[in-house]
């Protein structure tokens, strides 16, 4: 790399870098030549990408979606090490952060669905509020991971609601920040393989323990079955490296597409997006 003090070296913010996706994309994305803000939520996630030792990856401790308080923060922090470098601007925003949780919507908890609405929402609102003048500035774009289709699948509103209103955001920014040809870009993943899927399993058994026996009983066979085919599903699922190099690409393309499809079923769950809408809601009823 150029040492040049006037050298441009682009510069992402990923949140949710502790596992998953978020690690997969900043790692990836440092090692290729990005300068990287990683975020995490906890301080032994931020030691853990500390002790890796990689010179354009700066970790950067709290950010909690939910939060909204740590906003300023992390804007210092990275001005800070832009200036530092002689950087203008920050290339993109990369909203990957997110949680979820199976239970049906008769049943869920409403703390918890609170807690996933800031954190993929409202969150990456605020965010981009305090981001988008450097943004602006360095005629980035911002990339949104998100769901591969904007389908009602049974026991997983807790995500799904957050996607559809996710890809309103998206498009809708699209549209705002067309004046500054900021780019707004989808990266639609399929099933990748990350903690989540075994973390979501474990939570659902979990609550199953807590939910009222004779409402849980309305449901339990059918959420039994969802697992079934889930862990059938969780076979197949995607290197999340490859979402980091579909990240990659998007961010280096000079007409860059508004989405692209990566992982497991993407692109067969994109054509099913297209059908029509009654006839979707009862192939998902089947389930
Ligand atoms: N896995 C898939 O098949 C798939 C498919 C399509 C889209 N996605 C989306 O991809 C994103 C990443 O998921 P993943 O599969 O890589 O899961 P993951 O490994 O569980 O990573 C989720 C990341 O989000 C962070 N996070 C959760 N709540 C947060 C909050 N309130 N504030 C800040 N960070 C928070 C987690 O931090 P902690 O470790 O501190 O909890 C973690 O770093 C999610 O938005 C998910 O909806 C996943």
């Amino acid at each position: 790399m150029n040492e040049d003090s006037t050298y441009y070296q682009k510069s992402v913010l990923v949140t949710g870098c502790s596992s998953g996706m978020g690690r997969s994309i900043a790692l990836f994305l440092a090692q290729h030549g990005f300068l990287v803000f990683a975020t995490v939520r906890k301080e032994k996630d931020f030691n853990s990408l500390k002790d890796i030792d990689e010179k354009n990856l700066v970790p950067v401790f709290p950010l909690d979606l939910t939060i909204q308080e740590h906003i300023p923060n992390v804007l210092e922090i990275v001005k800070k090490e832009l200036a530092a470098r002689n950087i203008k601007g920050l290339y993109s925003v990369i909203n990957n952060a997110g949680g979820g949780f199976i239970a049906p919507i008769e049943l869920m908890d409403i703390g918890k669905f609170r807690t996933e609405l800031e954190t993929r929402i409202l969150g990456p609102v605020a965010l981009l509020q305090a981001f988008l003048p450097l943004i602006r500035e360095a005629h980035g774009r911002i990339l949104w991971i998100a769901t591969p289709s904007l389908i009602p699948i049974p026991y997983v509103s807790s995500i799904h609601a957050c996607d559809f209103a996710q890809n309103c955001l998206a498009r809708t920014l699209q549209i705002e920040l067309g004046p500054w040809k900021i780019p707004n870009i989808l990266i639609r993943c399929g099933g990748m393989d990350t903690p989540s899927p075994a973390k979501n399993a474990l939570e659902l058994e979990n609550s199953m323990k807590e939910w009222p026996k004779e409402r849980l009983n309305l449901y339990k066979e059918a959420l039994i079955k969802n697992q079934e085919s889930l862990s059938k599903f969780d076979k197949k699922r995607t290197d999340p490296k490859k979402a980091a190099e579909t990240v990659f690409k998007a961010l280096c393309a000079k007409n860059p597409k508004s989405r692209y499809q990566v992982g497991h079923l993407s692109k067969s769950a994109a054509f099913f997006e297209c059908l029509p809408q009654a006839l979707v809601d009862h192939i998902m009823s089947g389930r």
